[in-house]
């Protein structure tokens, strides 16, 4: 890692992130074969979106929350009356870990050592968006955002703010609403659709 260090001019268009992170080896996950997926939406957006990583479909195709998680934000973010086009989507890690398992690709969450070190990706693309929110879903999001652990439990629902002047909204990664069954997804998706709702009125 130490012999290929980021270059010393960060990207001055998302199109040189995309080709960065195309051919960025700098982690074993940029090395096992996948292509990275860069983000997708408006070159100038006011939110945000974070994800963790691209996982198999949005691999496959290309492009960040095409599949399963995906599909569920986006029933979410309509519910909330916020409009994917005019959004930002990307991701913390833009290659897709992942464990083979006969013919399948098992999803494997990024350490922190490979969130911290794909970060300067991601605060590139925040410095050509210049978005005035980031939404982030889940611990990984959180933590590529904060440059540490975030504490979801407390900081879940509390608006902060980046060192850039963005606000900052911390929520659960629509990957664990997918996990949850019965009464206990009901009552999740419910919370989730309320983090949306409240950070619709924080963008008017
Ligand atoms: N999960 C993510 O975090 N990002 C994607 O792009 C898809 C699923």
């Amino acid at each position: 890692q130490g012999a290929d260090p980021f270059p010393a001019a960060p990207p001055e268009t998302l199109e040189e992130i995309a080709q960065g992170i195309a051919a960025c080896r700098r982690c074993p996950i940029g090395c096992n074969g996948t292509r990275a997926v860069p983000g997708e939406g408006p070159a100038r957006a006011r939110l945000l979106i974070v994800g963790e990583q691209p996982g198999d479909s949005e691999e496959c195709a290309g492009r960040p929350f095409v599949g399963p998680a995906g599909q569920l934000l986006d029933r979410h973010l309509r519910q909330a009356g916020l409009d994917r086009a005019s959004i930002r989507l990307t991701n913390a890690v833009k290659h897709f870990r992942f464990e083979p398992r006969g013919k399948r690709r098992i999803h494997q969450t990024p350490t922190a050592g490979q969130i911290d070190l794909c970060r300067w990706w991601l605060e590139a693309e925040r410095r050509l968006v210049k978005p005035d929110m980031v939404l982030a879903l889940g611990a990984s999001a959180g933590r590529a955002l904060l440059g540490r652990a975030p504490r979801l439990a407390d900081e879940r629902g509390t608006a902060m703010r980046l060192a850039d002047g963005a606000g900052l909204w911390l929520t659960v990664h629509p990957s664990y609403l997918l996990r949850l069954e019965g009464a206990a997804r009901d009552r999740e998706e419910a919370r989730f659709q309320d983090d949306l709702a409240r950070l619709r009125i924080m963008l008017e």
